[in-house]
């Protein structure tokens, strides 16, 4: 059926209407937002290239963790800021470091909001790299046993979901072979599967201190040319009992998305990375972009290419707009 017999306006004529045959909603439920928990007493410290964003110390997160939790925002994903870095990376998996403190201190506030662990070494080396450094390069499959202790203890304080992003081969084994020997065979693992070398880490890479210090990630991150083999990825990180496959970032990648649900119809998560939200802030703050309507259409799109979850800074902002 064709003009003038058929009209697509009839069906966009008023709010009601087009409610009614709206495709693809947007709820508090699938948003997921990244902290960033250092060490110290009483810190909310701004991160410059984040506006909105801040580090906070342990005291002071459980009261964002509350806010987050009352606007109906499912979870959180910690990112930590040691006090001390060395060439491997230990202090990861200390026991009172910053991140595992953080899970204790949240889960004891707010027993109902999820607790995701960003699971890298790239927080704690002093060189920046995700991993154990061997002849100018990151090495494998020592940086696993490194994974796997960090996850473990993040589990051990009491997170809910651990989500490697250091993509090296194997991490996703190595980690849930530690979580099953320790009786954690029911804490899942978000992998963070298709992960691509992207320029929108930057405002990231100031807020978590992880720059690399020599060379880039582009040894173990995906390029960004590539969709067969992101399908690849994400096939095996599930053979290795990944239980939420995530594609990074999200906004460049929205076909890899939409493959990666089409295929295997998993759990999707995308995560709309730190680029993605200060280029945004940056024309809004040129008066350029109207904020609650880009944002609000950037976290759409992500749905509608087939994400079930989205990780996003804008998460507390949409949240009070679909009324939390
Ligand atoms: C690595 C990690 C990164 C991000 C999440 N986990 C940075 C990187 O790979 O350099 C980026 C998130 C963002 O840009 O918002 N631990």
């Amino acid at each position: 059926m064709r003009y003038p017999v058929y009209r697509m306006r009839r069906l966009r004529k008023n709010q009601t209407i087009r409610r009614m045959v709206r495709e693809t909603s947007l709820t508090p439920s699938d948003l997921i937002l990244p902290l960033f928990v250092t060490y110290g007493k009483d810190v909310k410290k701004p991160i410059g290239s984040m506006p909105g964003h801040f580090q906070f110390s342990v005291d002071r997160i459980v009261d964002e963790a509350e806010e987050v939790s009352a606007l109906h925002i499912p979870a959180v994903i910690l990112f930590g800021i040691p006090e001390h870095k060395d060439n491997i990376g230990s202090s990861a998996f200390d026991p009172n470091g910053p991140v595992q403190q953080a899970i204790k201190a949240i889960k004891d506030r707010v027993p109902e909001l999820v607790v995701i662990t960003d699971v890298c070494m790239c927080e704690y080396t002093s060189h920046g790299h995700c991993g154990i450094i061997k002849d100018n390069d990151v090495d494998n499959d020592s940086t696993l046993e490194l994974l796997a202790k960090e996850a473990l203890s993040h589990v051990r304080a009491g997170a809910d979901m651990v989500a490697p992003s250091d993509m090296m081969d194997g991490r996703v084994s190595a980690i849930r072979n530690v979580l099953d020997e320790n009786g954690f065979e029911y804490v899942p693992i978000m992998s963070y599967a298709a992960k691509f070398a992207s320029a929108f880490y930057g405002p990231f890479r100031e807020a978590a201190e992880s720059t690399p210090q020599f060379g880039d990630r582009r040894g173990y991150q995906m390029d960004p040319a590539n969709t067969d083999e992101a399908v690849r990825e994400v096939l095996l990180d599930i053979e290795e009992g990944a239980d939420i496959v995530m594609v990074k970032p999200a906004l460049p990648y929205l076909d890899i998305v939409r493959r990666v649900k089409d295929e295997y119809g998993y759990p999707v998560a995308a995560y709309n990375v730190s680029g993605e939200y200060s280029m945004i802030k940056a024309a809004v703050e040129k008066g350029w972009l109207d904020e609650e309507r880009a944002m609000m259409e950037v976290l759409l799109s992500i749905k509608r290419a087939g994400a079930d979850m989205i990780l996003t800074y804008f998460a507390k902002d949409a949240a009070r707009i679909l009324g939390g």
